[in-house]
């Protein structure tokens, strides 16, 4: 029987060790991460990550052969295939910091498996990892363990989208496999990995390669889905100026073929643990490699979104006659999209800082996000979320008493001058917004940074709406 083990319990090593387990009985799988709390909740009845679905893969297999473990280094010592899917942040100090991929979760863990080793091993670099990456880790594993072991590197990146992860997992568009086509180790460490997912992928949809072509492709994946959002983002702007609807330009130029109706949706700017920090990455290898005209397009995409999230801002301040001073402003949504808990780059901090920066009062409502969890990010300097030693409040009004958090989204409209839409979540969509209104201070201001409400209907109600891309 083969045994996988998968360091790392997170966004990815969770749900994809989830579905390998789910899809094939007959292989072992085990989930192993230094953070013990992580793994307890793992076992427990509430997962550390709200996922759809999820519960019930991890309940159908779990204990059977899914097995979730603190026991990192016995778990990876017998196992034949060990997936790597820990952190990769954006480096916070020291050379390239603010753009490289900070690799020391990687290579500590990489030493690991070298020290622990005692069978020949395939290392899986599930995480997004620089381009090559795998020449570095090599290097590690067959120093560190000269001569006992073969070690066989494979990149295998992740391409789920959280909130949709047990879908994508289930039926991916593709599963990329890169490796060392041109030795016999390595190409059969390509068709070991390529026949667990072949359980359940169409073979077509398997794709192989060279290990440096697969570790790029995943950042040349997440540049262009984000470019895509930083250019509708850019057209929204210039349809506020004109009068014209982003949504209708969206619409008719999704319906060219060539271009596709995917990922045009106008907002008030992407976040996510990856799309920025991958974009960085992807920069800081450009500038390395002596490419800065490469590496000055993709920091555009970065730039686009910043001005976004600063623009969405400004139109808040700017309508509510130039100053939000005491006022009281609702946040619908936290959480960097919906069907997510999770909050790692989310707009809505950096639209919670602009708002706290210009003395605004906040109450924060989002389903999924807990009100520790806010307040955490709001204290947060940029980037630090994924660098818990480096913990710095950098922003002492979200301590300040001037950050509530609501139970619902009628409580925090409750007495509030405006209200700043941030995350799509489908409730929004359904709210009573003639009650929201009645409770609110005169006139009620409507910012929605994810065009889920019907701006006419709002209008009619007596909001004063503001709505991405669309005319005033
Ligand atoms: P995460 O922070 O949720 O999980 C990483 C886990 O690794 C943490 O629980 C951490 O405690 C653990 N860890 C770190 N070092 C360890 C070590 N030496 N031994 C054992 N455990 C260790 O991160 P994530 O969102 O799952 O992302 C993981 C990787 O996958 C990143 O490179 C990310 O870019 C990539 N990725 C993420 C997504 C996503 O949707 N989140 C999608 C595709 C790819
Ligand atoms: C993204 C990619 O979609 C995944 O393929 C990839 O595996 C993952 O990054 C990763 O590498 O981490 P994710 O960040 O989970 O997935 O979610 P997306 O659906 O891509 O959304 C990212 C951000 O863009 C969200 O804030 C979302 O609201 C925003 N977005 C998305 C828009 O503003 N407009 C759109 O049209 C689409």
């Amino acid at each position: 029987m083969v045994k996988i083990c998968c360091i790392g319990a997170g966004y990815v090593g969770g749900p994809t060790m989830a579905m390998i387990a789910y899809k094939c009985p007959d292989i072992q799988v085990v989930v192993v991460d230094i953070s013990a709390s992580r793994i307890n909740a793992w076992n427990s009845d509430r997962l550390p990550i709200f996922e759809p679905g999820l519960d019930d893969v991890v309940r159908s297999c779990r204990g059977v052969n899914l097995h979730f473990s603190s026991d990192v280094e016995s778990h990876v010592a017998d196992s034949d295939i060990v997936f790597v899917s820990v952190n990769t942040p954006t480096k916070t100090r020291g050379l390239g910091a603010g753009k490289a991929a900070d690799l020391t979760y990687w290579e500590s863990a990489a030493r690991m498996i070298a020290d622990v080793s005692t069978s020949d091993k395939i290392v899986v670099e599930k995480s997004t990892v620089p381009v090559t990456t795998a020449e570095a880790i090599e290097k590690i594993l067959t120093h560190n363990n000269p001569g006992k072991h073969d070690f066989q590197i494979l990149s295998n990146p992740e391409f789920l989208a959280e909130g949709t992860a047990v879908a994508d997992l289930a039926s991916p568009d593709r599963v990329l496999i890169g490796g060392r086509g041109d030795t016999e180790g390595g190409r059969k460490a390509i068709a070991a990995l390529k026949a667990v997912y072949a359980r359940w992928v169409l073979e077509d949809r398997i794709l192989t390669m060279n290990l440096w072509s697969a570790e790029l492709s995943k950042l040349a994946a997440n540049a262009l889905l984000a470019q895509r959002i930083s250019s509708v983002n850019a057209m929204s702007a210039l349809c506020e100026a004109m009068g014209a609807n982003v949504s209708e330009v969206a619409y008719a130029v999704g319906k060219d073929s060539r271009i596709g109706p995917k990922f045009l949706s106008a907002s008030v700017g992407f976040g996510g643990s990856c799309f920025q920090k991958d974009i960085l990455n992807l920069v800081y290898i450009c500038e390395c490699n002596g490419l800065p005209e490469v590496a000055n397009y993709w920091k555009q995409v970065v730039q686009i979104n910043d001005y976004q999230k600063a623009r969405f801002v400004q139109r808040v301040v700017s309508s509510m006659f130039n100053t939000v001073s005491g006022k009281r402003i609702a946040i619908s949504g936290f959480a960097f999209k919906k069907d997510t808990g999770d909050t790692r780059e989310t707009a809505a901090i950096d639209v919670c800082h602009g708002l706290l920066g210009d003395k605004a009062q906040l109450s924060i409502y989002d389903p999924q996000v807990t009100e520790e969890q806010m307040r955490r990010d709001l204290a947060m300097a940029k980037f630090d979320w994924d660098h818990p030693q480096h913990l710095v409040p950098s922003s002492p009004t979200a301590a300040s008493g001037q950050v509530a958090v609501a139970w619902d989204a009628y409580a925090a409209a409750k007495g509030a001058h405006a209200v700043c839409v941030l995350t799509e979540w489908d409730e929004f969509k359904k709210l009573d917004y003639q009650r929201i209104y009645e409770g609110m201070e005169k006139p009620a201001f409507f910012f929605d940074g994810r065009n889920v409400v019907d701006v006419d209907a709002l209008r009619k109600i007596g909001f004063i709406v503001y709505s991405v891309g669309k005319p005033l």
